[in-house]
């Protein structure tokens, strides 16, 4: 399939992009090395790993021709200006930019792409389009082009999720400043304790008209591509959700002395509840709920447990159902913690609506990925992302695009992810060219990308 990528590019364009997957995949090695963990990969919001991986990745971005810097949330940001079509130098600061990046935080023990494949491809296709003005690098559209490494994605350390895109998004909520995580530290401390000032978070906010859209690439994280033997997929939409931290209290007692008939175990109902978040998310189909932290206090083996802190984390295709869904489990809660002579109480600590993909973005990525089938394949993939992902909170301030990695087995949050070099080189061309895509498309019609 012709493609404007092969035009842009010189004859060595092929190795370019094989050298640029190569690059890629080393680069996932030696981030997967920065962790706070013994062994394994964690790099939380605001960690010292955190502020490791964002020196690295800039370095990465500089040699990539961007300037760069850290924003008001711990976000690495890098940017290659655009070309201006009438001033001279060729230079234009004033442009507005086009996004392309994802996240560089992780879950405990997590896999080495999930996230970073998406930053180190950006840093990539930025490396592929730029073109010489003087000294330096500049865009080769009307557009400035910017990639954005965003600090908290899973939002595995304060409970909550998108920190880092909804400061960009302009959506902060000041009642995140108080939540906790596992070692008691808010995340006001935190802030102040990776350097950043908690009164300035709003400086990391974007306008509208400042960004042309947000375009990422992401693994998989299910088995939909491995299963149908393809590489690349265009992502139509990102599934809605909310996250609880619930505390479930009951009466701390003797494990030998009390009789069943006094005890108020707070185990035994969180448990119950695990179990009904299940039952009710099975019997309804695009809604998944998972309990993926559970704590008894005062966790002795010969103490009734009295309290259970868990979370719940509910995805769905659409914000009804999954709200449907919400209300039945807050209501069979209800009923076991009654039932057991608990108390409850639900903090909800992360709620993102649906997002679907802009449209003309989902077409210069399904365009992206045709240029890398032989010619006559059937049309690309179209997959609906049940994983969550920073397209969710930048979908406020402007239209978002993805484009979808095989991951083998669909294995993700998990040290055997696994992405394969090819694809990864695949994806490249895709990216740059569904850029070089809009990059032809007239101002008008990126203007209503927004809309
Ligand atoms: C992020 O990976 C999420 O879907 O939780
Ligand atoms: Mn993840
Ligand atoms: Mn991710």
């Amino acid at each position: 399939m012709s493609a404007l990528l092969d035009r842009f590019l010189d004859d060595a364009g092929l190795d370019r992009v094989t050298a640029a997957a190569r690059r890629v995949m080393t680069r996932c090695e030696e981030l997967a090395r920065i962790s706070g963990a013994e062994s394994g990969i964690e790099r939380v919001y605001l960690s010292p790993e955190h502020a490791r991986a964002n020196r690295l990745v800039a370095e990465w971005m500089r040699e990539a021709g961007m300037t760069t810097w850290q924003d008001a949330a711990g976000n690495q940001v890098g940017r290659l200006e655009a070309r201006s079509v009438t001033a001279d130098p060729h230079v234009d600061r004033d442009a507005p930019a086009l996004l392309l990046g994802s996240h560089l935080d992780t879950v405990p023990d997590a896999g080495r792409y999930d996230g970073i494949v998406g930053v180190l491809m950006a840093i990539e296709t930025v490396r592929l389009l730029r073109v010489r003005a003087g000294d330096s690098w500049i865009s080769p559209f009307a557009f400035a082009i910017e990639v954005i490494a965003f600090s908290d994605e899973e939002g595995t350390r304060f409970g909550t999720a998108l920190l880092g895109s909804a400061a960009v998004a302009g959506t902060w909520d000041p009642e995140w400043w108080t939540l906790t995580d596992a070692g008691g530290t808010t995340l006001r401390q935190a802030f102040l304790e990776f350097g950043l000032d908690p009164g300035r978070v709003g400086e990391a906010g974007r306008r509208p008209e400042e960004l042309v859209g947000y375009l990422e690439a992401h693994i998989e994280q299910g088995p939909e591509l491995d299963q149908r033997g393809e590489a690349l997929a265009v992502v139509s939409s990102i599934a809605s959700a909310r996250r609880f931290q619930f505390v479930m209290e009951g009466e701390a007692r003797h494990a030998g002395g009390t009789p069943y008939a006094s005890r108020h175990d707070a185990l035994l109902g969180a448990s119950e509840a695990a179990l009904a978040v299940e039952r009710i998310c099975m019997a309804e189909h695009h809604v998944v709920g998972t309990v993926g932290r559970f704590e008894a206090f005062p966790g002795a083996v010969n103490v009734i447990p009295g309290e259970v802190r868990f979370s719940l984390d509910l995805r769905g295709e659409f914000d009804e159902r999954r709200d449907e869904v919400w209300n039945r489990i807050a209501e069979d809660l209800g009923a076991i913690a009654w039932r057991r002579g608990l108390r409850w109480q639900a903090r909800e600590v992360h709620r993102a609506a649906a997002v679907t993909c802009a449209p003309l973005l989902q077409d210069v990525v399904r365009e992206g990925i045709l240029t890398t089938l032989p010619n006559g394949a059937d049309e690309p993939a179209v997959i609906f992302s049940r994983a969550g992902h920073d397209g969710m909170a930048m979908a406020a301030i402007t239209g978002v695009g993805m484009l979808f990695l095989r991951n083998a087995h669909g294995i993700s949050h998990h040290p055997d992810e696994h992405v394969e070099g090819a694809d990864v080189a695949r994806g490249i061309r895709a990216l740059a060219e569904a850029v070089l895509q809009l990059g032809s498309e007239s101002r008008t019609t990126l203007e209503r990308i927004r809309r």
